[in-house]
């Protein structure tokens, strides 16, 4: 890579984070639709925050298929929506129980506890619809794979059966393949889904380089919560934007706290390795998958 390269790539993310917040801001309700307050919470939880990971990867991976960005920022909205709901969720009193998100705080603390729930319920809602209002495929029958893939991605099958396995297992030392199959489900899910769903937003692939980038898409969704783990004993409050060492208060079991920091850095190394590999056999039109990989192995926060 050039000395260049790694501000090109964040001028890119700027670029593809700006086209994220204008379309979430566009298809969220505004605050002076009734019910006000909900609406209000909606955006609250929503717009002005994160890294928006999961759009950065649906943009990423379609541009490996061409996909139009008129599709693509539907899928990485819709993503971003259900993301924002499961954080709503996870900072619960009956959850992670915390009171600090993207440096604000949390959805409930600033509201309440029904509303967060409402919030989390509305964005989710919010997500189908988009990805069944919009034309987002070549054809009927691929928008309707997009629409079960994020379906099963975010349900008890993925995201909301990671929670429950993240919820059961606290106090508990888990087994490595436990707690895989825990981070495969609360967070690689998702992260998955993304990559998948901008695929599915361009020109068709083969068989075989849909598994190429669905391993990538495993691996990457896998070392981005090794590094979320790692990163909540190692990064302080003000720099994560929400509060570090809750896992260990939490008696969380984490890769930090199962293999210890430097094999859990390890493991998100190899994951990335990996990762990489998997794309092999692509061209440049992969760059960017392979520069979010990075990103997410390297990130500070
Ligand atoms: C945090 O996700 C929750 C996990 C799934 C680990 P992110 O680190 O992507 O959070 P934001 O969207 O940037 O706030
Ligand atoms: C959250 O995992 C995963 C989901 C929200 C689905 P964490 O509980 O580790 O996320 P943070 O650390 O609170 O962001
Ligand atoms: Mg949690
Ligand atoms: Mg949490
Ligand atoms: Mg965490």
């Amino acid at each position: 890579m050039s000395p260049n390269a790694n501000q090109e790539v964040l001028v890119w993310m700027h670029r593809i984070q700006e086209d994220v917040e204008t379309t979430l801001r566009e298809v969220l309700p505004t605050a002076s639709v009734v019910p006000k307050r909900l609406h209000d919470a909606m955006r609250y939880s929503v717009l002005e925050g994160g890294k928006r990971i999961r759009p950065l990867l649906v943009y990423a991976a379609g541009e490996v298929t061409e996909g139009p960005p008129k599709r693509l920022r539907i899928a990485a909205a819709a993503v971003e929506l259900i993301h924002c709901y499961s954080l709503v969720h996870d900072d619960l009193p009956c959850m992670d129980n915390d009171v600090l998100r993207r440096g604000k705080p949390t959805c409930h603390v600033e509201y309440d506890v029904p509303t967060a729930m409402l919030v989390g319920d509305s964005l989710q809602s919010l997500a189908f619809q988009l990805v069944s209002e919009y034309i987002l495929a070549e054809d009927r029958e691929t928008q309707l794979t997009m629409i079960k893939l994020l379906a099963q991605a975010s349900g008890s099958r993925g995201m909301a059966g990671g929670q429950a396995i993240d919820l059961a297992s606290t106090g508990k030392a888990l087994s490595l393949p436990e707690l895989e199959l825990m981070h495969i489900h609360k967070t690689g899910a998702l992260i998955r889904a993304s990559v998948l769903l901008g695929v599915y937003c361009g020109q068709p692939l083969e068989e075989e380089e849909l598994e190429h980038l669905d391993h990538y898409a495993k691996c990457t969704g896998l070392a981005f919560q090794v590094v979320d783990d790692i990163l909540d004993t190692e990064a302080d409050t003000a720099t994560l934007g929400k509060t570090a060492g809750k896992d260990a208060n939490n008696e969380k079991p984490t890769y930090v706290s199962i293999m210890g920091a430097t094999a859990a850095k390890g493991f998100a190394d190899e994951l990335y390795e990996d990762a990489i590999s998997a794309l092999s056999g692509f061209d440049s039109r992969a760059d960017r998958l392979r520069q979010l990989a990075a990103y997410i192995v390297k990130r500070q926060y």
